[in-house]
């Protein structure tokens, strides 16, 4: 589904992603694993279109994604990809319910079924009207794991998606995920830090300066 081809990208002098090369199959929730710095965040916005790269291909589905028009980047985003930021980037002005809804009210669809059902998975029922600045870090980073789930999207990027929360809600939506690929068939990479959070994937990499290994 998803073919890391010898990525390369600097930040100036920096060499972040040093001849990265992946391959993730439908089904597969693979983990990258590294530092803190180290370049995960780029690597995923790499993949999703949202950081141009200076060599190598990043091919999805058949498509260099990395040589796609921005406007077919974003349709991606918006149809096919669910993007987890390690930033959240919950809208502050709408309410959960409304910010979860968000990727299928983008496409035209008004399903509150599903958000509300997404809602629930990630344990925050009952907080669909609340607005964002009513909750605590953890639920917000749960209601940016809901938002990217809720369109069905075929490759999940999830970027620290468990940064903030405790032990207990951290494994019950890295098992949503888990879930969603494994039923779907869709497929995931998770960036952390956590060797821990990583104990669940199929696969699990790490990334350094030198590029990306297998670690089992
Ligand atoms: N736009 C930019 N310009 C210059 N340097 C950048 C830019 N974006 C990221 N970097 C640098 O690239 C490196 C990798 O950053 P990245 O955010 O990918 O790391 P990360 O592995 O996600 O770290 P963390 O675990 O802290 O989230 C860092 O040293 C960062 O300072
Ligand atoms: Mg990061």
């Amino acid at each position: 589904m998803l073919s890391l081809q010898d990525v390369t990208k600097r930040f100036g002098v920096r060499t972040v992603l040093n001849a990265v090369s992946l391959e993730v199959a439908a089904g597969e929730y693979v983990a990258v694993i590294g530092d803190s710095g180290i370049g995960k965040s780029t690597l995923l916005n790499a993949i999703a279109g949202l950081e141009p790269i200076d060599s190598g291909a990043i091919v999805f589905e058949g498509k260099d994604v990395s040589r796609l028009g921005e406007e077919e980047q974003a349709r991606l985003r918006r149809d096919t990809f669910g993007f987890v930021f390690q930033a959240f980037h919950v809208l502050p002005h709408l309410t959960v319910e409304e910010n979860v809804a968000l990727p299928l009210l983008l496409r035209g669809i008004s399903k509150r079924e599903k958000a509300r059902g997404l809602i629930a998975a990630v344990g925050l029922a009952g907080r669909e009207a609340s607005p964002p600045r009513e909750l605590s870090g953890g639920e917000l980073q749960r209601v940016a794991i809901a938002r990217a789930l809720v369109g069905d999207p075929k490759l999940i990027l999830a970027d620290e998606p468990t940064g903030n929360l405790d032990p207990q809600n951290a494994a019950q939506v890295l098992a949503l995920m888990k879930d969603i690929v494994k039923r779907r068939g869709a497929a995931a990479i998770l960036a952390t830090h956590s060797e821990q959070a990583a104990a669940g994937c199929d696969r699990r990499y790490r990334l350094t300066a030198e590029g990306l290994n297998p670690l089992d």
